[in-house]
């Protein structure tokens, strides 16, 4: 097992991590805004709420790491135009996905700042999302290579899948952690996944090595959700930059709420009466937070994260694969 708490380490922080990558990530601040068009003011100001700050810019970060650690293996020197347009496309298919997503949640604040239909209204909201899926889509289709179309236009429509799954199931205790898993590739890791095997298909690696990335891609990003959906349970508004304690009050069950559900059956009472008595939520919360969900589920996300880090030892030693080994602890210590 993953030992979390070596005490010679130092936290590890995305700053340090991504710093091999910093210039490339500045790069893509830069491009991003005028990507997603100036034809019109409300999209601006939608895209500048969303793009301007606040982000963890995981997603292409993880596309540079990956394009330098592959381009390595594959004797390329520079990364090419298609690494840094991947990165760009990936980052505005979360970006939309955020859009759309905290819609469906109802979430009035995203990365600290008001989301973008409690600003402009639902109409916008919807419109911006898919605004910005077509725009992706545009981008993708000009890097003229049909694998990684494929891979891509898989991933817009896994999302949609994820949250349509989400959606039919909310307040159902009888939601197994397979079907959560499944939902949460679909809504979440399908597009980690993509972007990192993206990465080594523009690197021109073997296709082995191009499907360890994809599976690196997604243990993390399940392992990431899983993570996520603890601090949901264990952080503030304020740490989060989005509502806390949302998930739940939503009926989302998630996998804090699957493991305290085997053992605690008033759980599932006031989840089934959609917390429709005074005080029952916060009750909830109580039981999942205090009878072994949350521990559980940091299993569930250790173990994830050890595939993960499997998955990259077809990679050659570099400060890139260190940083990608990081990312995968770095996602864990959020929690610890
Ligand atoms: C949020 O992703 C959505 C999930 C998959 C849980 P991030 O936590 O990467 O969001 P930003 O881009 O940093 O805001
Ligand atoms: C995460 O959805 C998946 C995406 C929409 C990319 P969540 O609803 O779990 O994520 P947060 O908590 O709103 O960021
Ligand atoms: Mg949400
Ligand atoms: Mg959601």
């Amino acid at each position: 097992m993953l030992n979390l708490r070596q005490e010679s380490r130092k936290p590890i922080s995305l700053e340090n991590l991504f710093e091999v990558v910093a210039d490339d990530l500045q790069r893509l601040n830069d491009n991003l805004l005028s990507i997603v068009g100036a034809e019109n003011p409300v999209l601006i100001s939608a895209a500048e709420q969303i793009f301007s700050a606040g982000g963890k810019r995981m997603r292409p970060g993880l596309v540079f790491l990956v394009s330098r650690a592959t381009a390595e293996l594959a004797g390329l020197k520079e990364l090419t135009v298609e690494h840094r347009r991947l990165g760009e496309i990936i980052e505005m298919i979360h970006t939309a996905s955020l859009i759309h997503d905290d819609v469906l949640d109802e979430s009035d604040m995203r990365r600290g700042k008001e989301t973008v239909h409690e600003l402009f209204g639902t109409r916008v909201a919807v419109l911006a999302g898919d605004f910005m899926f077509a725009q992706a889509s545009w981008y993708l289709a000009n890097l003229e290579n049909l694998e990684v179309i494929k891979l891509i236009s898989q991933v817009i429509k896994d999302f949609a899948s994820g949250e349509i799954k989400q959606a039919s199931s909310l307040f159902d205790c009888d939601v197994e952690l397979d079907d959560y898993l499944l939902k949460s590739y679909y809504k979440t890791a399908s597009l980690v996944a993509a972007s990192t095997k993206g990465a080594a298909i523009f690197s021109k690696v073997e296709s082995e090595v191009a499907e360890q990335m994809y599976q690196f891609g997604k243990n993390l990003g399940l392992s990431f959700q899983v993570v996520d959906d603890i601090l949901d349970f264990t952080q503030s508004t304020e740490q989060l930059g989005k509502p806390a304690a949302n998930d739940l009050a939503k009926g989302n069950i998630t996998a804090p709420v699957i493991f305290a559900l085997e053992n605690e059956p008033r759980l599932r009472e006031i989840i089934e009466s959609e917390f429709c008595e005074p005080g029952s939520l916060e009750e909830a919360i109580e039981i999942v937070r205090n009878r072994g969900g949350i521990k559980k589920a940091q299993e569930l996300a250790k173990e994830k994260a050890e595939l993960a880090l499997k998955n990259l030892n077809c990679l050659p030693r570099s400060g890139f694969r260190s940083a990608l080994e990081d990312m995968v602890m770095f996602n864990l210590e959020r929690i610890d």
